[in-house]
């Protein structure tokens, strides 16, 4: 059974003057919340990254409550648990990968924090080209936003193995072990975006997506000022050279 390329999706973000949408982010924060972290960790993210979202230094910390992690050995060698605060980072809802694999059929849930840029498929010319440098940057949240809304019956005749999940999307068999995680109407957004399927996978694609590169904006800028100063670099050497070089008659 062929798998399927990614459906291209057209993020904020994209092309060399892109912009993270942040209502977006809040949106996919949101999403990740209340839906992907019951089995998704984001383990290199700190909740302090939260105020680049907008959030204040005190909502921070309310969010981080919420969460607990383990610390520790105290001083009887003990490790504890305890309430999280803003330098904490996204924990895992299991206490270990064996745990976590033994919850879903035998297929840990993989971390958050570089997902989006790790099954990057780079589209055609000349995105391809923007993309060597760019780290995939649409493509892998395309993937997830594919994944996410790809979940489908499978052909006749084919056999779902036990615990498995018909998704042509998922990138390296038509099974997977994760259950369709959203569906419509499942999270309540309060800015009026639709609380569709649809618009969930979108949002927690570019969530993600800024999880994964939260300076992509900064590089964007940078790269564009490399390109310009290389511009007028090859002008001035170019003149030099004729100068140097110039005919003496
Ligand atoms: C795998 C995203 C919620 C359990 C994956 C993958 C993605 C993903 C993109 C595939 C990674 C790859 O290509 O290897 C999400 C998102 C979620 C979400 C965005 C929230 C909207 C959940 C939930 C569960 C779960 C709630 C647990 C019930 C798993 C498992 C795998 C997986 C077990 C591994 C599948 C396998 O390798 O067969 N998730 N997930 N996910 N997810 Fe989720």
């Amino acid at each position: 059974y062929p798998l399927k390329h990614p459906k291209e999706v057209a993020w904020s973000f994209a092309g060399p003057f892109g912009h993270y949408d942040k209502a977006q982010l809040q949106r996919g924060l949101k999403v990740y919340t209340e839906v992907c972290s019951a089995c998704h960790s984001m383990r290199l993210v700190p909740f302090r990254m939260l105020e680049e979202l907008g959030y204040s230094e005190a909502q921070v910390k309310t969010f981080a409550a919420n969460y607990k992690v383990q610390d520790g050995p105290n001083d009887a060698g003990e490790m504890f648990e305890r309430v999280a605060v803003p330098s904490d980072y996204f924990p895992s809802p299991y206490p270990n990968a064996q745990a976590a694999a033994a919850a879903n059929n035998g297929a840990a849930p993989p971390d958050m924090s570089l997902l989006a840029k790790a099954r990057g498929v780079t589209r055609g010319f000349p995105q391809f080209v923007f993309d060597m440098f760019t780290q995939y940057q649409e493509g892998g949240p395309d993937y997830i936003y594919s994944l996410l809304t790809g979940y489908e019956n499978p052909p006749a005749g084919f056999q779902v193995p036990p615990g498995g999940h018909y998704n042509p999307h998922f990138a390296s068999a038509a099974t997977l072990a994760m259950p369709q995680p959203i569906n419509n109407d499942q999270v309540t957004y309060d800015d009026g975006s639709p609380q569709t399927l649809d618009q969930y996978s979108k949002d927690v694609s570019a969530f993600l997506m800024w999880a994964a590169e939260p300076h992509l904006e900064e590089r964007k800028r940078t790269g564009f000022m490399v390109m310009v100063f290389l511009l007028i670099f090859v002008g001035l050497i170019y003149l030099t050279k004729k100068s140097v070089y110039a005919s003496k008659e």
